[in-house]
């Protein structure tokens, strides 16, 4: 599947402009989410040898951070809005939905690799709540079923392709 980035970089070469200033440990960590998708255990070991401090002191960074995540998403990363306006517009009920129809919670990634749920707060587009985002597309006045209805459509489009 071609959403694995990290087949096709390797993490020498994500971190090949940076020295061994120890200021570059958020910017290399960063960058590695960016190239690879996400922190992957290789890259840690590799920032710490780069900057000469202990792997711990690397995990010790990327765990505080929110920012920073250890897994890799899914091809389609499918974010529920929970703000306050979604929220009082159903959504809720449009995530309970989703999640049942992927049978993954809010955070978690299919087995097939396919599909990511992430909650967030306001996507700017209030007045048409609720909404979702699946790789930038915004999908709104959502109700669940139309949830299921886009999840299913590109459910299929993925099985045509294969
Ligand atoms: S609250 Fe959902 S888009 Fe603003």
């Amino acid at each position: 599947m071609k959403f694995i980035l990290s087949e096709t970089l390797t993490t020498e070469e994500v971190l090949k402009d940076f020295n061994e200033e120890k200021s570059n440990l958020i910017p290399m960590l960063q960058i590695l989410q960016t190239k690879i998708g996400y922190v992957t255990r290789e890259g840690v070991y590799a920032i710490a040898a780069k900057l000469n401090v202990p792997p711990a002191e690397v995990y010790g960074v990327a765990t505080f951070f929110a920012q920073f995540k250890f897994e890799p998403s899914g091809k389609y990363h499918i974010l529920i809005c929970m703000g306050t306006a979604c929220h009082v517009n159903g959504a809720r009920e449009v995530l309970g939905a989703v999640e049942r129809e992927l049978g993954i919670n809010e955070g978690e990634t299919t087995e097939d690799g396919l599909f990511t749920i992430e909650e967030v707060a306001c996507l700017g587009c209030c007045s048409l709540a609720p909404v979702m985002m699946i790789n930038k597309e915004i999908h709104a006045g959502l109700t669940p079923t139309k949830a299921i209805k886009v999840i299913k459509a590109i459910r299929k489009e993925e099985e045509n392709e294969s």
